[in-house]
């Protein structure tokens, strides 16, 4: 059997230069929580545990750790006592001897191949550390190699000018051999400027003891930390990038993919068009040769198969579209079912609704399901035809194949194949408007004139 591995992440930090309410860790990346990105590569990478060391009163933490993946275990660390305390508030979870590959909860871009390239090195090394070469290498730990060998990680406050001028720097992951993981992070102690348990000090340790350290080198884009609001914004950026490329590589064609966002668990069919200018929210699926034209925003909706959605259309939680419906400009669908071919192709609300096979939702048309105090449904039947600015007053059933009268307030149900019309009597009266004209234009001026003209009659 495989060399078993447990995987830990740090998150016990504040974070406060997000200058937010929010712990760090919990800030959203393409509408996924950090914490989540971090915890998502774990199995791929060849984990079996995975271990979230959060600090105390963070169950906000734990709680969305647990949501990313099965079987998060959670951890508290009491004090905040450096980087190596934080691991051994998790030491349960590698009492076993089991392989460690320890995280930083704020560095969302790691990917599970890198982290499984060091699991693997661990055949040849006790310790083995991330490392890249950084522009800027201030505030990072400086990797000290010599003849060939990594003998030591240097934190920035104890470091030497010779070693500042380091630029391969620690990235802050490490893997530990489960052999000699447990016994070289208890002698680990806190002799430093910041009086801090480091976590780097293994690296000098095994080195002691006649043991090998290795350093596998990632590129900075993929070890960066965030930290405050900008760094947010560009972990985005580039996690947006990585989703629009993956998408692409599985057949989807985005015309403009720089202008189109994703969300981690967006999911796509095959032969799918997205055109410019659409934003997916999370929980989105679009089926085979569906296209979502320019500007539409969808979360929470499933779009089926040849299905057309936009240009300009909103599909918000609970839209479920059958095959080949067509959702036009200006419409916004919610917790709705359309079935197969169902039609709304211009400025309409459906919300809290079914619409059969086939039916047509007409131009303009609203399904009033709130009074104010609750929401009701409305159900419309396979075949329907809905003429345009019709008012739905739910709860309400259209029956299958009847008809609803443009402009229509409909408030009570509409047998099936029936006609309902619900609106005020047209009435014509002939050559009204023409008098109306000639008293305007010859009558008396200041003679009431003006007014009279218009008295009904
Ligand atoms: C750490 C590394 C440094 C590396 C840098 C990369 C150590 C000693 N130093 O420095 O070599 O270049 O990251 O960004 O490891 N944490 C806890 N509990 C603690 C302390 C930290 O959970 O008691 C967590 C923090 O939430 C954070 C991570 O560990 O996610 C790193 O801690 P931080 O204090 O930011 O370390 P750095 O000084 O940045
Ligand atoms: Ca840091």
């Amino acid at each position: 059997m495989a060399q078993r591995t447990t995987l830990v992440v740090l998150a016990a930090g504040e974070g406060t230069r997000m200058k937010s309410g929010l712990p760090k860790v919990l800030h959203r990346i393409a509408e996924k929580p950090m914490i989540a990105h971090v915890v998502a590569p774990a199995r791929a990478a060849g984990a079996d545990r995975i271990a979230v060391v959060v600090g105390p009163g963070r169950e906000d933490v734990a709680v969305a750790a647990k949501k990313a993946t099965n079987g998060v275990e959670i951890f508290i660390q009491k004090e905040r006592l450096g980087t190596a305390h934080a691991v051994l508030a998790a030491r349960e979870s590698f009492a076993q001897g089991q392989n460690l590959l320890v995280v930083f909860g704020d560095t969302p871009l790691l990917r599970s191949e890198t982290l499984r390239a060091m699991r693997d090195e661990l055949n040849r090394a006790a310790v083995v550390v991330l490392g890249f070469r950084a522009e800027r290498p201030a505030g990072y730990g400086r990797l000290l190699v010599e003849g060939g060998k990594l003998i030591a990680i240097r934190e920035e406050k104890d470091a030497s000018g010779a070693e500042r001028a380091v630029n391969l720097c620690n990235a802050g992951v490490m893997a530990l051999a489960g052999k000699h993981a447990l016994s070289l992070l208890s002698a680990i102690g806190n002799r430093n400027k910041k009086q801090e348990f480091y976590l780097t000090d293994a690296v000098a340790l095994a080195a002691a003891r006649g043991l090998n350290a290795a350093v596998i080198e990632a590129s900075e884009e993929e070890v960066m930390g965030v930290n405050d609001k900008k760094q947010l914004s560009e972990a985005e950026a580039i996690l947006q990038k990585r989703l629009r490329e993956a998408v692409m590589n599985a057949g989807v064609t985005l015309i403009a993919p720089e202008t189109v966002f994703l969300s981690s668990d967006t999911k796509f069919g095959r032969d799918v068009t997205v055109e410019p200018n659409v934003v997916f929210g999370p929980g989105v699926t679009v089926g085979d040769n569906a296209t979502i034209r320019a500007f539409s925003h969808l979360e929470g909706a499933t779009v089926g198969a040849g299905a057309r959605v936009g240009p300009f259309a909103r599909l918000r939680p609970g839209a479920k579209l059958g095959a080949d419906v067509h959702i036009g400009n200006f419409v916004e669908v919610k917790e709705s079912t359309l079935g197969k071919s169902a039609k709304a192709n211009h400025l309409a609300y459906i919300g809290d609704a079914s619409v059969g096979e086939g039916a047509n939702v007409g131009a303009g048309t609203i399904t009033c399901n709130y009074d104010g105090f609750a929401k009701h449904r409305t159900e419309i039947g396979k075949g329907a035809f809905i003429g345009t600015n019709a008012s739905l007053v739910a709860p309400l059933k259209i029956g299958a194949g009847a008809y609803v009268g443009s402009g229509s307030v409909i408030v009570s149900d509409v047998p099936a194949d029936a006609l309902a019309v619900g609106r005020g009597k047209q009435i014509v009266k002939k050559g009204w408007a023409k008098k109306l004209r000639e008293k305007r234009s010859t009558g008396p001026k200041g003679k009431g004139g003006k007014r009279k003209a218009a008295k009904r009659r």
